[in-house]
């Protein structure tokens, strides 16, 4: 039921940055990028070579690996992308518990539920005949031996072991055959230091405790939960079960840096002489979880952490500026004071430090003392997050978006191949394979160049669509891009990227493999900068100038080949008001789906249909979780699912392998400017002051979400 009894008035009016967002959003989740220069100068072709491909657009595509172990994987009942070769350390016997066995997967396109309205509700809304709770909450007791949490008696050592803040990727890994108990893993992106400390004035004036705090508050937690009772609900295990639970920190954590890339020179710092050890992830956002039972996480805007450029050697600061690491100042606006805690924020006296982040990263939930890596064969830029899909050979295929306006789409094929079995050597194995392999950056080419005007006017072929190349930059430790080093190409990513004519997008978020099809799909934000003085304008790809609402691209590889490089592709989702010309939703006659913006991360139901979540609308509603088929006659009836509080984001959309438990995460409700802890903007979800957590939405008749 929707939780209406919670309808608060909302406080104040949200005052909004460039891009409509708060400028408090604007300053926390990119150290203000609208107000600087988009790192991007580079002069690469966006207009791709015109060609004529005859492409049947929705023609089928033989499913992929990964979608066979998909399948297999659902008697679980939970996490889909798991593959039954890894059933977790205490596999039970494969007879899954009738109860809770997979439901069949419903025809694609039959979803059910009632598409709530938008809305600004400081609530979590839901459709009539589900319901949803709180799972875990920012402060919540992670590590035993946590202290309860209290707003006014925060400490880093409290925090190291509770909940962190502001969480946004999350997956569901499973403990158990019958699916009752599970490890979630959540990313906890970034903090808002005026939602979390009282009395809150300034940056400048907290203490450095409170970075501390902040610091601690950054990472990743793994929670052992349980189902409640036979629902769709889940919860934290009791303080004596958890067995697994941990928390990876910016303060503390120690990762072991893989790949063709460490130990460069270009890694190496005074506290790290052989560049191989760093302390901490930053802004881990969205990620993935592998066939082989681990969870990558990408390290996103990891520019807003370090000041001193200006002082910094000449020879990197092309590198770092094209990260959004701003040369020209000491103290750049938006950056978040850690130098105060630790000098290894300060690049005028450590350099290199900031090379050390913008990782993908690869975490053992089920091995809590594991050490965790960054891996440097997936390159380095601002990582939205790395799914996994498996090629027909059975390399592994790493899918990711560098979310930026006018960056890149990238993908990672491993030289080796995963080891489909079942054994501690078999996972073992699969935990190398992403230290090596290709890395690739996405070219697009259009089928109807010389109709795309940036209005967004759908081209005579009735598609936005073309062929493209998967362009190698990176084969094992050769570089195949010119006058760079390998070491120099997996550093600087996005200057070899550049080299190579790569196609600027539109802020590529996350990147999901249809686990039926094998088609991969990539959420595009926004840039309102497209086609802006002096910038790239539209494209096939990228269709509109000044776009606000985003759009999502459907990938399909040729011969149905993950690992494939080349492939086709075509716009599903053109977003915004359906109302308004120039959106596209897969040719569904637009008069009956709901509007939508904004999309950012995605994922699939055991149907088939894509579930998408927003992060800054720009309609007026606020952001929330959204459904789409991909097939047959309800192909781009997209319906919305839900909504979150009052100024947060919709994260780490997660539906388990039974379809009856949908997890998202609440990110940073309230954040509005001007909000405090003393005067909030939401009081999601106690009642008190905004505290961003996990959520899990369930059906009340026990039936699969949705269909
Ligand atoms: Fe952290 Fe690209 O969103
Ligand atoms: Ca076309
Ligand atoms: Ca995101």
């Amino acid at each position: 039921m929707p939780d209406f009894r919670r309808l608060l008035p909302v406080i104040g009016t949200a005052q909004r940055g460039h891009t409509g967002r708060s400028a408090m959003t604007c300053q926390y989740r990119c150290g203000n990028a609208c107000d600087h220069p988009v790192p991007n100068g580079s002069d690469n072709e966006y207009l791709g070579d015109i060609i004529s491909t005859g492409l049947t657009r929705r023609g089928l595509v033989r499913a992929g690996a990964l979608g066979a172990l998909v399948v297999g994987a659902a008697g679980t009942g939970l996490a889909g992308a798991v593959s039954p070769a890894f059933a977790g350390p205490e596999a039970e016997p494969e007879v899954p518990d009738a109860d809770m066995a997979a439901a069949p997967a419903a025809a694609s396109g039959a979803l059910t539920f009632k598409p709530i309205p938008p809305n600004q509700l400081d609530a979590l809304v839901v459709p009539n005949g589900y319901d949803s709770a709180v799972v875990i909450r920012w402060g919540d007791a992670v590590v035993p031996g946590a202290p309860a949490f209290g707003v006014h008696k925060q400490t880093w050592q409290a925090q190291l072991k509770q909940f962190g803040y502001n969480n946004d990727y999350l997956t569901v890994l499973p403990l158990d055959r019958r699916g009752d108990r599970a490890l979630l893993v959540v990313n906890h992106e970034y903090t808002n230091e005026e939602l979390m400390f009282p009395g809150f004035t300034s940056h400048d004036a907290l203490t450095v405790d409170q970075v501390k705090i902040a610091m601690a508050a950054h990472g990743l937690s793994v929670v052992e939960i349980e189902r409640v009772g036979r629902t769709g609900e889940w919860r934290p295990v009791n303080e004596g079960g958890r067995r697994y639970n941990r928390r990876i920190t910016a303060l503390e954590t120690k990762f072991i840096m893989d790949g063709p890339a460490a130990g460069s020179p270009l890694l190496q710092t005074k506290a790290d002489p052989s560049g191989t050890t760093v302390i901490g992830t930053l802004n881990n956002c969205a990620g993935g979880t592998t066939p082989w039972g681990t969870v990558l996480s990408g390290e996103e805007n990891f520019n807003q952490y370090f000041v001193g450029g200006d002082q910094a050697p000449e020879a990197i600061k092309p590198g770092l500026a094209r990260y959004g690491i701003d040369t020209t100042k000491r103290y750049p606006s938006g950056s978040r004071k850690w130098e105060r805690a630790d000098t290894r924020f300060d690049l005028a006296a450590n350099p290199n430090e900031a090379h050390r982040f913008g990782w993908v990263v690869e975490i053992d939930p089920y091995t809590p003392g594991s050490t965790p890596r960054k891996h440097t064969a997936l390159g380095r830029f601002k990582h939205e997050g790395a799914t996994i899909a498996v090629a027909k050979d059975d390399r592994a295929v790493a899918y990711m978006g560098d979310d930026e306006r006018f960056d890149y789409l990238y993908k990672f094929v491993s030289d080796k191949r995963m080891d489909r079995g079942r054994s501690e050597q078999a996972r073992r194995h699969n935990m190398t394979l992403l230290e090596s392999g290709t890395l690739y950056v996405a070219k697009f080419e259009y089928t109807s160049a010389s109709e795309i005007d940036g209005s967004g006017k759908l081209p005579s072929d009735g598609a936005f669509n073309g062929r493209g190349s998967w362009i190698p930059l990176v084969r094992g430790n050769r570089s195949l891009v010119p006058g760079m080093s390998v070491e120099e190409v997996l550093v600087f990513t996005r200057l070899a990227a550049d080299k190579m004519g790569a196609t600027k997008m539109d802020r590529p978020e996350d990147v999901e493999v249809n686990p039926k099809t094998g088609k991969v799909y990539a959420a595009l934000t926004n840039n309102t900068q497209r086609g802006t003085a002096g910038k790239a304008a539209a494209d096939e790809a990228n269709p509109r100038n000044a776009n606000k609402h985003g759009h999502i691209v459907e990938i399909t590889e040729a011969g149905g080949d993950n690992g494939a490089e080349s492939f086709s592709w075509d716009l599903l989702l053109v977003c915004g008001d359906p109302k308004d010309p120039n959106t596209y939703f897969a040719g569904y006659d637009k008069s009956k789906v709901s509007p939508i913006s904004c999309p950012d991360n995605v994922t699939f139901d055991g149907a088939g249909n894509l579930w998408i979540s927003t992060d800054g609308n720009q309609l007026g509603s606020n952001d929330g979780l959204f459904a789409v088929p991909l097939a047959g006659p309800e192909r781009g009836h997209v319906k919305q699912f839900l909504t979150v509080p009052y100024g947060a984001e919709t994260c780490g959309p997660f539906i388990t392998g039974d379809g009856r438990s949908v997890f998202v995460n609440v990110q940073h409700p309230g954040e509005v400017d001007g909000a405090r802890v003393e005067n909030p903007a939401s009081t999601w979800p106690d009642g008190d002051f905004a505290k961003p957590a996990v959520v899990v939405s369930w059906r009340l008749d026990g039936r699969p979400v949705g269909s």
